[in-house]
């Protein structure tokens, strides 16, 4: 398979001097097309920095991060917003939706913001997909959490992103919940091919990874390819 995201000798420092943190400590990962890669790590070992780092959402202190042959942080402002509003979705653990409009809305915001038009019938099939098509007229508060992630992964998904990055997407779910939203994100996944980054505590995540990055003191180690 292809590689899809690849990073070379990337560094991320915070602070200076006493306060420094080395989050990132020149990280070379490859990450094939279409694969689901599990990025697993002890907290603050350096998870969400890489993958905020992948997103085009932050700039590393040194080295490269290369999507789909473009080197990001080249890129100036205006391109790298595109890249993130059109390349990557993005499933957080917080599910980050707007309280005044309705799943729908809150689904095709970000093609909204974009000045795209959204495609009704993609939207409509991944809300089947997801389990929530008749949940698609009702506000946040009325659904119960699991609903509001698959709420988040749809929008994640709508506007069709090569990448899909998810930080901990299951952390705030009951164990059932979870396990479930899990299940349809990779149905989505297999169905529609795009490559998911996911980083994750849970073993039984990790198992059903295509491949696991291991992330210790913001070195990668082991299964490093
Ligand atoms: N904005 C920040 N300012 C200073 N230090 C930070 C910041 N963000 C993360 N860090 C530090 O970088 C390290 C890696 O953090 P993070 O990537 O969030 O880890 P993880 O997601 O694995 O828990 C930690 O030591 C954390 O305290
Ligand atoms: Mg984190």
């Amino acid at each position: 398979m292809d590689t899809i995201i690849e990073t070379v000798n990337l560094c991320r420092n915070y602070g200076t001097g006493s306060n420094l943190v080395q989050a990132l400590k020149s990280v070379n990962i490859q990450i094939p097309a279409g694969s689901f890669t599990a990025i697993m790590g002890k907290s603050g070992s350096g998870k969400s920095t890489l993958l905020h780092l992948i997103g085009g959402l932050d700039r590393p202190s040194s080295g490269k991060v290369i999507v789909d042959g473009e080197d990001l942080y080249v890129l100036n402002q205006d391109k790298l917003a595109d890249y993130r509003r059109r390349k990557i979705g993005l499933v957080f653990q917080s599910y980050n939706l707007i309280e005044e409009l309705n799943a729908y809305d809150n689904i095709v915001f970000p093609i909204l913001l974009d000045k795209k038009k959204p495609d009704r019938g993609y939207v409509e099939m991944l809300a089947e997909e997801l389990g929530i098509k008749d949940r698609l007229s009702h506000l946040p508060h009325q659904l119960s959490g699991g609903q509001q992630q698959r709420v988040a992964i749809a929008r994640a998904l709508a506007h069709k992103p090569t990448v899909i990055l998810a930080d901990e997407p299951t952390g705030n779910l009951d164990q059932e919940s979870g396990q479930e939203v899990l299940k349809l994100f990779l149905a989505c996944h297999e169905k529609f091919g795009q490559t998911i980054v996911m980083v994750t505590h849970d073993p039984d995540i990790g198992a059903l990874a295509d491949q696991i990055l291991n992330i210790e003191d913001g070195r990668i180690v082991g299964d490093a390819v």
